[in-house]
């Protein structure tokens, strides 16, 4: 799909020695420890890591929609404090309102204030950019996952974020849909020049779409919660080749640092 995305002014993540920690009956309970993160301008970061440890927690805190225990979390140099509105955020499921159109539903992504004049045009303009400019009137029902969820997208694209919160953003769709919506938003990031965190559980999606991934894990001490257990750059230029064996054997690298073993031994 050919995108008219339009380029943004994209933003700088930094997080410095951030901590999370939730009160438990039984104690605190530590989720994130001394997380120190530089996100370049433009630049996509896939965050991988095993369930429960503290991804979405992250990217909650980078929207601003959470504050860390400790450390600093900024955009661009300035804290994050309160909704931030350089950020969007695209969850796993799409969350509209099944009563309101696909149109309607994008709109409630324009900041408040927005001139009223534009708004209309801004909303077509966004459900272009995903494809979907002939279905604005339709509602979610009417409308399959895959289009659900690209209304989503839509909806956080028409804010021109600096910076594009996914999370898990393809993890409910088909498995053909979701290839389709990786290179719709390697299209659309590479179109807008937005900075991307996309958390993920997919090694293959991580290699596909980032330009960095990180590995989110517990230490030694669990319960002190996870911390960064490795970084690293994707090597070539986006849009990659599916079938590049130098993503392939990556791919076997950080599965394995998953816990997940090229090869199971044959039971004894
Ligand atoms: N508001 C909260 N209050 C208490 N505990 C919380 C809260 N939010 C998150 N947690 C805890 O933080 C931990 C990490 O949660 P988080 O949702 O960030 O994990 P995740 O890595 O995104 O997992 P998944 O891959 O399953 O989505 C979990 O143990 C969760 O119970
Ligand atoms: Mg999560």
């Amino acid at each position: 799909m050919q995108t008219t995305a339009t380029r943004v002014a994209a933003v700088t993540v930094t997080l410095r020695g951030v901590d999370r920690t939730f009160g438990a009956a039984d104690g605190a309970h530590h989720v994130l420890r001394g997380i120190d993160l530089d996100v370049d301008a433009g630049e996509v970061v896939a965050l991988l890591g095993a369930s429960g440890c503290g991804k979405s927690t992250l990217l909650r805190l980078v929207a601003g929609l959470d504050r860390p225990s400790a450390g600093q979390v900024m955009i661009d140099g300035a804290r994050v404090d309160g909704i931030e509105a350089r950020a969007a955020v695209v969850f796993q499921e799409p969350r509209l309102l099944p009563w309101r159109t696909l149109a309607e539903n994008v709109a409630f992504g324009l900041p408040d204030g927005s001139p009223r004049g534009s708004r209309h045009s801004e909303v077509t303009h966004a459900l272009d950019t995903v494809g979907l400019g002939s279905f604005a009137g339709y509602r979610p029902r009417a409308v399959s996952g895959g289009m659900a969820q690209r209304t989503a997208l839509a909806r956080a694209l028409v804010r021109r974020p600096g910076v594009l919160l996914l999370d898990e953003p393809f993890a409910a769709l088909d498995a053909l849909t979701r290839l389709r919506m990786q290179d719709l938003v390697d299209d659309l990031q590479r179109t807008t020049g937005a900075t991307v965190l996309l958390v993920t559980h997919d090694v293959d999606e991580a290699l596909q779409l980032a330009d960095r991934v990180v590995v989110l894990a517990p230490g030694a001490d669990r319960a002190a919660g996870s911390g960064i257990a490795h970084l690293l750059d994707v090597p070539g230029a986006r849009p990659r080749d599916r079938a590049d064996p130098v993503l392939a054997a990556l791919r076997v690298e950080l599965l394995d640092r998953l816990g997940v073993p090229r090869q199971r031994p044959l039971p004894a």
